[in-house]
C-alpha cells in the first residue's frame, strides 16, 4: 500500500503516543512488562509482502515496543549511568528526523555543519577546554575515545618519522598504552578496534577510588621507550571519582606521552565551579571524551570527541573524494572529525540543549545530583548491614550489603536486595561487580531526579534490604 495519509496525520499520531509515553499515569513505572517471548512475538508479526497501512504501522510499533521500554526519562531511574532526553532535546530531534539532513559535509548540510561548529565553541567554552581544540560529533564516549586514540596514534608515529595513513600499522612501531586497571570497559574495546591487543596494554594500579596511581604510572612508564598513550578517567563507573591530572599529566609530559581522558560523565564537573577542583590540571590533556547524552541530557546517541591537535584529528578522519567537496573556509564537513561519512544531524539538538538549559542550568542539574548522591548515602547510614563502599564525591554509590557476613552471602544479600528493589517497582537500580564482590550501583543522573526520588529510593532501599535479612 502506498502511504495513503500526509505527513501531518502520521507524525501526529506519533506525537501523541510519544507524549502519553513521557506524561502518562504510569510515570513511575520504570521496567519492561512484557518478557522476552511476549516481546517477540509482538515484533514478529511477518516480512509483508505488500506494505501496511501508515497508522497501523506507526500504532503497532508504539504497542509492541512501549511493553519493553527502559524507563531512563523518569526521575526515579538509577540503574547506569544514562541521561533523560531532555524534553526540549526531543523536540528538537523530532524537527532534525524530519529534516532529514545528512550531516556528511557542509553542501548536504550546511545547517547542521554550522551548527556543529557553533555548539563546538560552547563547548570548549562550557568545559573551559583549549580553545584551538577540534570537536567530532559521535554516537558517544565509546566512539569518542577511540577517534581520540587513534588521533594519538597517528600523531605520535609522525613524530618518529613513521606515516600511518600510507604505511598502515602492520609494520608501524609499537605503541605502548598505559590505562588504569579499572578504566571503563569502551576504552579496551576502542583500542582493540583500532589494533591494539593485550600485550600493547599495560595496566596501572589503582587506589580505593578506582583512581591511578601516579607513581605506578611513572614506574611503567620509565620501562617503555617507544611512543606512549595515557589514558585517565574524569569519572569513575562505581566511585565517580576522578584521576589526579595535574600529576598524572606532568608525569606523561615528562615521558613525551599522550594523555588522553575517558569524561564521559564526569568532564561536566568541569562546568561548575564548585567541583572544579576535581578537574584540576585537566586542560593540560591533549585529548577528551565526554557524553552529551549523559549529564546533558541530549537525546541518544550523543558524545563529542575534542582534540588539542587538530591536524592530527583531521588527518586521522580524513574522508576525501572527488565528489566530496571541502568546505567553506568558514565552516567545516562534519565528517572531518569523526569516521562517518552519513550519520544524523547531531548538532542541532546539542544546540537546542545547551540553550534550553544554560551554563547556570547544566550547573544547578550536576549539583543537584551531587546533593542527592550525599542525601541517599546520609540516609543509608544509620541502617546496619548496608555499606556505601565508595567516597561520594560526584553522582555514583556503590553499596554492598550483608556488613560482616563472608563473600558469598553479600553477594547474595545484594543480588537479593536489587531482585526486591525491582519487585517493589517504584525506583530502577542495577547492580554490578566491583573489587570482587557484587554492589548495587545507584547513578544519579537523569534530569529531574531531586530529593524526593531519593527518599523514596532510600525507602525502598531499606525495606528491601529488611526483607532479604529478615
Ligand atoms: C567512564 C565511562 N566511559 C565510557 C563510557 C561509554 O559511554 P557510551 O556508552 O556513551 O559510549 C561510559 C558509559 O557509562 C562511562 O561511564
Amino acid at each position: 500500500m502506498t502511504n495513503k495519509y500526509s505527513f501531518k496525520v502520521l507524525a501526529e499520531r506519533a506525537m501523541e503516543r510519544a507524549v502519553s509515553y513521557r506524561e502518562g499515569d504510569d510515570n513511575l513505572l520504570s521496567r519492561p512488562t512484557a518478557s522476552v517471548q511476549e516481546l517477540k512475538a509482538l515484533f514478529d508479526v511477518g516480512l509483508p509482502e505488500e506494505g501496511r497501512d501508515g497508522l497501523e504501522v506507526i500504532g503497532s510499533l508504539a504497542m509492541a515496543a512501549e511493553k519493553g521500554l527502559v524507563g531512563n526519562t523518569k526521575p526515579n531511574f538509577f540503574g547506569w549511568v544514562m541521561g533523560a532526553s531532555h524534553p526540549v532535546g526531543v523536540a528538537a530531534e523530532w524537527m532534525v528526523t524530519a529534516w532529514g539532513q545528512n550531516a556528511a559535509i557542509f553542501d548536504t548540510a550546511p545547517a547542521a555543519a554550522v551548527a556543529e561548529d557553533i555548539v563546538a565553541g560552547w563547548l570548549l567554552e562550557l568545559l573551559d577546554l583549549p580553545r584551538m581544540s577540534s570537536i567530532g560529533f559521535t554516537t558517544g564516549a565509546t566512539m569518542a575515545s577511540a577517534i581520540c586514540l587513534a588521533a594519538a596514534r597517528s600523531e605520535l608515529l609522525r613524530r618518529i618519522g613513521f606515516d600511518l595513513e600510507h604505511n598502515g600499522i602492520f609494520d608501524a612501531p609499537e605503541i605502548k598504552v598505559f590505562v588504569g586497571e579499572e578504566a571503563h570497559a569502551t576504552i579496551f574495546s576502542g583500542l582493540r578496534f583500532l589494533g591494539f591487543g593485550e600485550s600493547n596494554v599495560a595496566k596501572i594500579s589503582v587506589d580505593e577510588q578506582g583512581c591511578m596511581i601516579p607513581a605506578s604510572l611513572d614506574a611503567a612508564l620509565k620501562g617503555f621507550s617507544g611512543p606512549k598513550i595515557v589514558v585517565c578517567q574524569a569519572g569513575h563507573i562505581n566511585s565517580g571519582d576522578f584521576d589526579s591530572f595535574t600529576d598524572i599529566i606532568r608525569i606523561t609530559r615528562a615521558h613525551g606521552a599522550w594523555c588522553h581522558v575517558d569524561g564521559a560523565f564526569g568532564l561536566w564537573a568541569r562546568a561548575v565551579p564548585a567541583l572544579r577542583h576535581l578537574c584540576e590540571g585537566i586542560e593540560e590533556a591533549d585529548s577528551w571524551s565526554v557524553d552529551g547524552h549523559k549529564w546533558l541530557q541530549i537525546p541518544y546517541d550523543s558524545g563529542f570527541a575534542i582534540i588539542k591537535n587538530c591536524e592530527a584529528h583531521r588527518r586521522t578522519m580524513d574522508t576525501s573524494a572527488s565528489y566530496l567537496n571541502v568546505a567553506p573556509s568558514e565552516s567545516r564537513s562534519p565528517s572531518q572529525y569523526c569516521p562517518e561519512l552519513s550519520r544524523r544531524a547531531r548538532g542541532f539538538a546539542a544546540w537546542a540543549v545547551i540553550q534550553a538549559l544554560g551554563r547556570n542550568g547544566i550547573e544547578e542539574m550536576v549539583l543537584r545530583h551531587c546533593r542527592c548522591a550525599r542525601h541517599l548515602q546520609e540516609y543509608l547510614s544509620g541502617e546496619a548491614g548496608v555499606t556505601v563502599l565508595n567516597e561520594v564525591v560526584l553522582n555514583q554509590l556503590a553499596i554492598a550489603f550483608g556488613g560482616d557476613a563472608t563473600l558469598k552471602k553479600r553477594n547474595y544479600l545484594t543480588a537479593a536486595v536489587i531482585d526486591e528493589i525491582a519487585k517493589e517497582n517504584t525506583s530502577f537500580v542495577a547492580g554490578a561487580e566491583w573489587k570482587g564482590q557484587k554492589i548495587l550501583r545507584v547513578s544519579i543522573i537523569s534530569q529531574f531526579t531531586d530529593t524526593d526520588d531519593i527518599e523514596r529510593l532510600g525507602g525502598s532501599i531499606v525495606r528491601a534490604w529488611r526483607k532479604v535479612h529478615s
